[in-house]
């Protein structure tokens, strides 16, 4: 079954310019939670205990993070703020990390073809943490796709219905449904102009993949803006067997830019972090 989580973190976060210049986009807080401990713990929820992460250059505040901090601890035992570290505690104690860099920034299907070795011949989740996803009715977004992998055991891309004017800034599927939510991919187009996209069907930052994408994402040149894209490779993946998307149930904030990462963290602030969640 699905163990590991592999988290492509190594991108500069131009959008979050100047705030994202000396530190990573996913240390970003959402009231006083950094993204990418919002996203470990969609995947430990989900069941998923083996977290990879992919950094870069300027990252190391994300190994530091999921680390003891000794002195911290000992200058906060015994006091009313211990709470505040224990969900981190909690996820350092349950959860393996482990990490690879990017060496070259050259898209996100090459920072998931660099995790590679932290992954191995297994089926795996992906998550951008910078797409902060919430569900505070039921399952996590990632515990849904798992759910659905059980059944179909094959790659699934988590989707959103999105404005046609917006169609420019996501991968973009087009397929039959065969059931309620859920569609067999036939085509995939990176960023489409509004008149050349084949749906309003976006991709957002949740897959899970069969190991066979990283020889497709090896064999994959680099596309739209020089990158080598995830879509690419889950084409050709389409075209040999089975790829799903899924509409999931939930919420998803973009926080890799301002107004979004500004609605998630009013959304947080009166439903998780005023309730003590
Ligand atoms: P984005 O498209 O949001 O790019 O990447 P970015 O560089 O992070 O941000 P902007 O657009 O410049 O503001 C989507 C995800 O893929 C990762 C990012 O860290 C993010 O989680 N990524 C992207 C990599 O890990 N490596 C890359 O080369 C590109």
């Amino acid at each position: 079954m699905i163990r590991k989580c592999l988290f492509p973190a190594a991108g500069y976060g131009t959008r979050f310019l100047p705030a994202t210049k000396a530190m990573p986009k996913e240390m970003l807080p959402i009231v006083n939670k950094p993204l990418i401990e919002y996203a470990v713990e969609e995947a430990r929820d989900a069941g998923l205990q083996h977290m990879a992460i992919v950094t870069g250059r300027g990252k190391r505040a994300l190994e530091d993070h999921f680390d003891i901090s000794y002195e911290l601890e000992h200058q906060i035992r015994g006091t009313e703020k211990e709470k505040f570290l224990a969900g981190t505690r909690d996820l350092i104690d349950t959860c393996t990390f482990s990490y690879t860099r990017q060496v070259e920034m050259k898209g996100l299907g090459h920072a998931i073809l660099s995790g590679r070795p932290l992954i191995g011949d297994e089926p795996f989740a992906v998550v951008l943490a910078d797409d902060l996803c919430l569900n505070l009715e039921g399952d996590g977004v990632l515990a849904q796709m798992i759910q659905l992998y059980k059944k179909f055991r094959c790659s699934i891309v988590a989707i959103q219905e999105v404005p046609r004017d917006q169609t420019h800034k996501y991968g973009v599927i087009a397929g039959e449904q065969i059931s309620d939510g859920i569609y067999r991919v036939n085509s995939m187009v990176e960023k489409p102009s509004p008149q050349d996209a084949p749906s309003n069907l976006a991709i957002i930052g949740r897959y899970i993949l069969t190991p066979d994408i990283f020889d497709l994402i090896a064999d994959t040149q680099p596309g739209k803006g020089g990158e080598i894209q995830i879509t690419d490779a889950l084409m050709k993946q389409a075209q040999n067997g089975c790829v799903l998307a899924y509409k999931f149930k939930g919420m998803r904030f973009d926080c890799g830019g301002a107004e979004g990462y500004l609605e998630a963290t009013n959304f947080c602030y009166e439903h998780l972090y005023l309730k003590g969640r």
